[in-house]
């Protein structure tokens, strides 16, 4: 049994920089990945198949569009496979939030599949099947915090995250990406790539600060709870920056100490028990 952990994806930025012919947006933004995810477990099976476990499961009830499946099709078919996999799914994000659940799902199939199906592909040959799955999933195979542009393939990987802390928090109401991309409205905002991640959380902070996410008024005017979310968030001690990830509607806060972002995970979870609080830090 092979085993990938599916870390949640977190855009620090995201500007929209322009539209394709079909649709898509161009976008430059910062993800990395934090310590709170979900989990792909695949063993020997002569059939791919998929069980899902886990607190968000039941949300999850028609197997046969997932991404998962989708991912296994695409490297069996482009590989000649022979073989199939039993994949076990424990589904511990919440869906349509914001935070890349299904796409690191596929990109932690993939991973695995190529160990499971001993491919033997660097990881940089799985990103042209991940980017067929979504716009988010090649840069979902990866752990380092990225520059991503174009619809998602363009990455350039920036290392490791300076060390902080992270409070991720979800109303629980599901957001589609799709109807926040066409809910967007104003100009396309400017690209402003780093070239590294600070090296401290204050500069990392500064850097942040004057860039924004482009798809929160748009993801607002569809789920107006996120502004409490936000709100709430920064009004937690020691919280460096509050703001939405991709499309929302999950929200994370940054904190420099452990003790202020427990405290922060306590306070909401009393305040708002009905929500997704879990507290982390960056991969
Ligand atoms: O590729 P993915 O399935 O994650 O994207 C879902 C939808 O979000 C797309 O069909 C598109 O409407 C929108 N999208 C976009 N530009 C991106 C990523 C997603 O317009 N860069």
């Amino acid at each position: 049994m092979i085993e990938f952990f599916a870390p949640a994806k977190l855009n620090l930025y995201l500007h929209v920089t322009g539209k394709r012919e079909d649709g898509y947006h161009l976008l430059d933004s910062l993800f990395c990945f934090a310590s709170i995810g979900d989990n792909i477990k695949v063993s020997r099976s002569n059939e791919i198949s998929l069980e899902i476990e886990g607190a968000f499961s039941g949300e999850l009830q028609d197997c046969s569009n997932n991404s998962i499946i989708k991912a296994a099709n695409l490297l069996k078919e482009k590989y000649g496979v022979s073989s199939g996999a039993k994949i076990v799914l424990e589904k511990n994000l919440p869906i349509a939030s914001g935070i890349g659940g299904g796409s690191a799902d596929a990109a932690a199939t993939l991973l695995a599949l190529n160990e499971l199906w001993e491919l033997g592909l660097a990881t940089q040959e799985l990103e042209d099947i991940a980017l067929k799955i979504g716009a988010d999933v090649p840069a979902c195979l990866y752990r380092d915090a990225l520059q991503v542009a174009g619809i998602g393939e363009k990455i350039t990987k920036l290392g490791a995250m300076p060390q902080c802390y992270v409070l991720l928090v979800n109303p629980l109401k599901a957001v589609s990406t799709p109807a926040v991309f066409k809910n967007r409205v104003g100009d396309f905002s400017k690209e402003m790539p780093l070239d590294k991640v600070p090296d401290n959380i204050n500069d990392l902070i500064d850097v942040l600060s004057i860039r924004q996410n482009d798809l929160y008024e748009a993801a607002l005017s569809l789920e107006t709870e996120i502004a409490d979310v936000i709100k709430m968030i920064s009004d937690t001690k020691g919280c460096l920056l509050s703001r939405m990830s991709g499309s929302g509607a999950t929200c994370f806060g940054l904190y420099q100490n452990i003790d202020d972002v427990e405290r922060a995970l306590e306070q909401i979870i009393s305040k708002k028990p009905e929500w997704w609080v879990e507290n982390g830090y960056f991969l």
